[in-house]
């Protein structure tokens, strides 16, 4: 970024947004941005897996322009044809289970709509999330997110009957993935008989795999375990699907490896490949309970990006089949490198979602300088990249669906020899 916009930003934006780098995009395209001084860059920090289709995809643009040109706010006071074409796209991809729809414009967003649904159709309070969740920064969200203590400090009192209980982190624990689901259902269980009787239960929060809170899958016991509760006790599932969904996991949704099905499906980031756009799913008798009038939106399902996102289902259709192959191919180079460089302790994850978390050698302790200096390095070698997890110290692998492999095998080597560098001087 040239450094009068850097000076210009910081005088008049608000300080408490963070940016990774000083870099000034101004162009995009596919699984590459451009900078002012015309560097191309390998995104595969993919907007925090929004843009899953690929920057600028031609269909999703073609689709926003001409909804454009037509009619792009419409606030409730009649209706229009995006919205709907929309929703009947997302319907064709969602779960079985999920069966009507409504948009918002943020993951908290959805993230609140979906919580507040549960609760007013149940007539229950109490809502269950997990322990290193990341739901967004709105009030109500901000309560079901624990994935770092620092969201929430100084936001205090947050909502009340919210009960956070642990979820399986078998390499932070120390354990085998059978040894920590087995530890998180004993706590559940203990919080069942000490904190909140099942039946006061409106809901289970819970991302099927853990995003900020460092790309942990959900074992399929433990889903198993919190669908049977569910079915028991009339606990409804909530799947926060907003980073894991569109592809991302190698099918439309991450539910979609599990046996136990969302009764409320939350989604955004990827939905319309950028354009500011979430969503709530739900099974038709839940949503037919919400009393109409009970919850609204200015924005929500704005006709742009509902235009965007019915035009993002086709174009995501068409690279979902090929994720399967080149998360097998990331997979398999991470296990390698993980024989040849101690400092990666773990690679985890689902599909093109991948933690390869970096550690002192030969211990579980998180190495969160490792990642500060491997992002410097991968960026003067073209690539953009984020982390993930508590402490900062897990790649939070993420390519955009459409990336090549030759594209992947690029970034992968990027991220290698940055790692091959760190260690040469810290050992
Ligand atoms: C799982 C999950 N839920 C909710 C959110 C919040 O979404 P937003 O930033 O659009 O409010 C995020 C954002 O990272 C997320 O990853």
């Amino acid at each position: 970024m040239s450094s009068s916009l850097v000076e210009r930003h910081e005088r008049v934006y608000a300080p408490v947004i963070t940016w990774d780098s000083d870099l000034e995009i101004v162009a995009a395209e596919g699984a590459w941005v451009t900078d002012v001084e015309g560097e191309r860059y390998l995104d595969f920090a993919c907007g925090i897996s929004v843009v899953n289709a690929g920057h600028n995809h031609p269909a999703v643009v073609a689709a926003a322009k001409d909804q454009l040109d037509k009619l792009w706010h419409a606030g409730g006071a009649f209706r229009y044809g995006s919205l709907v074409t929309a929703a009947e796209k997302v319907l064709e991809v969602t779960p079985d289970t999920i069966e009507k729809i409504l948009f918002m414009n943020s993951g908290a967003e959805a993230v609140e709509a979906g919580t507040k649904m549960a609760r007013k159709v149940s007539g229950r309070q109490a809502i269950v999330a997990f322990r290193g969740a990341f739901h967004g920064r709105t009030m109500g969200s901000v309560t079901f997110t624990t994935s770092k203590a620092k969201y929430r400090q100084g936001y205090h009192p947050l909502l009340p009957s919210v009960f956070i209980t642990p979820f399986p982190h078998p390499f932070h624990w120390g354990m085998t993935e059978d040894e920590a689901t087995d530890h998180a259902l004993r706590e559940l269980d203990l919080m069942l008989m000490h904190e909140i009787t099942p039946g006061e239960i409106a809901a289970f929060l819970v991302e099927p795999v853990q995003g900020e809170g460092g790309y942990y899958p959900a074992p399929q016991r433990f889903m198993n375990r919190l669908g049977e509760l569910c079915r028991e006790h009339g606990i409804l599932m909530i799947y926060d699907e907003i980073q894991t969904g569109f592809g991302r996991t190698g099918t439309w949704f991450a539910s979609d490896h599990y046996d136990v099905k969302p009764d409320i499906l939350l989604m955004g980031k990827a939905i319309a490949n950028g354009l500011p756009l979430s969503a709530i799913g739900a099974r038709a008798e839940i949503f037919d309970a919400w009393e109409p009038g009970s919850h609204g939106t200015t924005f929500g399902g704005n006709p742009v990006a509902c235009a965007a996102a019915a035009a993002n289902m086709g174009a995501l259709a068409e690279f979902i089949p090929n994720t399967s192959k080149l998360s097998e191919l990331a997979f398999a180079r991470f296990e390698e490198m993980k024989k040849n460089h101690p400092t990666i302790g773990d690679v985890r994850g689902l599909g093109l979602m991948i933690g390869v978390e970096l550690v002192k050698p030969g211990t579980i302790e998180p190495d969160p300088e490792a990642f500060a200096f491997l992002s410097k390095h991968t960026r003067e070698n073209r690539l953009l990249i984020l982390a993930c997890g508590p402490y900062g110290n897990v790649i939070r692998f993420i390519p955009p669906l459409c990336v090549t492999e030759e594209d992947l095998n690029t970034g992968i080597d990027a991220l290698e020899a940055a790692i091959t560098a760190y260690e040469a001087i810290s050992n």
